[in-house]
């Protein structure tokens, strides 16, 4: 049994005019701010933030963040903050988990960058791209995630991307990435655009789904994974229908936070496997994968022959994740309602002819039945 390494976690709504207090008791006088530029830096917090940091006498270097993270990006960052910020001695990621995953991976990078003479790149140290591993060198980073989706806050690997033919997204990981902190402030959540809010939280939605069905679940996720369901479940729909309100806001909030958790331990199933491939080939966003591929991938669980020896523990493991979730009858089916509306695969320039090249890369990570590529192809064809 596995549960991995968490950070504090505080929920605290209208934290940002306190972080100067917070940086001093984390011992940080010297931070990276990475944000993603509009989430944030267009609002009232923004203000707050920064009247915050100047009253407090902090020195900062703020950095902005626009999509998914590249190494690139984050190659920039590092550059930038050692001439800029010599001094920097943590991070405060504010954003969707793009930025905190771009936070995790700039404070890493600051400190393996320090140790080196030559030129840094952090696409060396990428799993499955890089020569060479982690040694767990980390800046202390605090997340404030303003989006409920990836649960990067709770976790300790940061995903990277290269979009295109030769493209990849890959994690950089270590134990010791887990952010010191998490602060989940439902009011920075408030007001995030409706396509956002429903791909990240069909994202956190399927993780904790997956993790749930994994075999490697183990009484804490389990535990972990239905209150997150419950969570989300409270939430979602609500905030689908456009409701913004602090109480919702704060109950998906929680719910990606325990997805991440619940990952971190017990990994994810294939719609998380396909994700990364999809991911890779197109710039689609991560959550829109999740809400279009997660209703029948679950269906195909559902469907699964009985030969498989776990079978029973499966029927019965996801009557209870859709009972926490509120929709004992038909899971596939409200999962499926989730993402009508969404715009399909064709629609960020995938073709029929990459399936096969994507289910090659994409394997099946935990997921609870075995799939072949036959099967996995039709999951994809399905959402083409
Ligand atoms: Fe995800």
């Amino acid at each position: 049994m596995k549960v991995a390494a968490q950070p504090q976690l505080w929920i605290k709504p209208g934290v940002l005019a306190e972080l100067p207090a917070i940086l001093r008791q984390e011992g940080i006088s010297a931070p990276a701010v990475v944000t993603g530029g509009r989430s944030i830096r267009g609002r009232e917090e923004w203000g707050v933030l920064t009247d915050a940091l100047v009253g407090g006498n902090v020195d900062f270097l703020d950095i902005t963040v626009r999509g998914e993270p590249s190494p690139e990006v984050v190659n920039t960052a590092v550059t930038d903050l050692r001439r800029d910020l010599p001094d920097c001695d943590g991070v405060v990621a504010i954003g969707g988990g793009s930025v905190i995953d771009a936070g995790k991976a700039i404070a890493a990078g600051m400190a393996m960058a320090g140790k080196g003479e030559s030129a840094f790149d952090i696409t060396r140290y990428l799993e499955g791209v890089g020569d060479l591993q982690p040694d767990g060198s980390t800046l202390p980073l605090i997340a404030l995630p303003t989006t409920a989706g990836t649960g990067s806050e709770a976790t300790k690997n940061a995903v990277l991307s290269s979009v295109g033919p030769e493209g990849f997204k890959k994690s950089l990981r270590h134990d010791r990435f887990v952010p010191r902190l998490a602060i989940l402030d439902p009011r920075l959540h408030m007001g995030c655009p409706p396509g956002i809010t429903v791909a990240s939280g069909m994202d956190a939605i399927t993780q904790l789904l997956e993790s749930y069905l994994s075999p490697e679940a183990n009484e804490i996720t389990d535990a972990l994974a239905l209150q997150g369901l419950r969570a989300a479940g409270r939430a979602f729909p609500g905030l689908a229908g456009g409701d913004d309100s602090e109480e919702l806001r704060r109950d998906m909030a929680l719910a990606a936070y325990l997805s991440g958790v619940c990952l971190a331990s017990a990994g994810l199933g294939v719609v998380h496997a396909l994700a990364s491939p999809l991911g890779a080939l197109h710039a689609i966003p991560h959550g829109v994968v999740c809400a279009l591929l997660v209703g029948p991938a679950m269906e195909g669980v559902i469907r699964a022959p009985a030969k498989d020896h776990r079978r029973g523990g499966i029927a019965a493991r996801l009557a209870a994740a859709a009972e926490a979730l509120g929709v004992p009858e038909d899971l596939p089916g409200w999962l499926r309602g989730c993402a009508q509306g969404l715009p399909r695969l064709s629609s960020y320039g995938f073709s029929p002819s990459e399936i096969p090249e994507i289910v090659r890369q994409g394997g099946l990570k935990n997921h609870p039945v075995t799939l072949d590529e036959g099967q996995c192809a039709a999951l994809v064809e399905e959402v083409l």
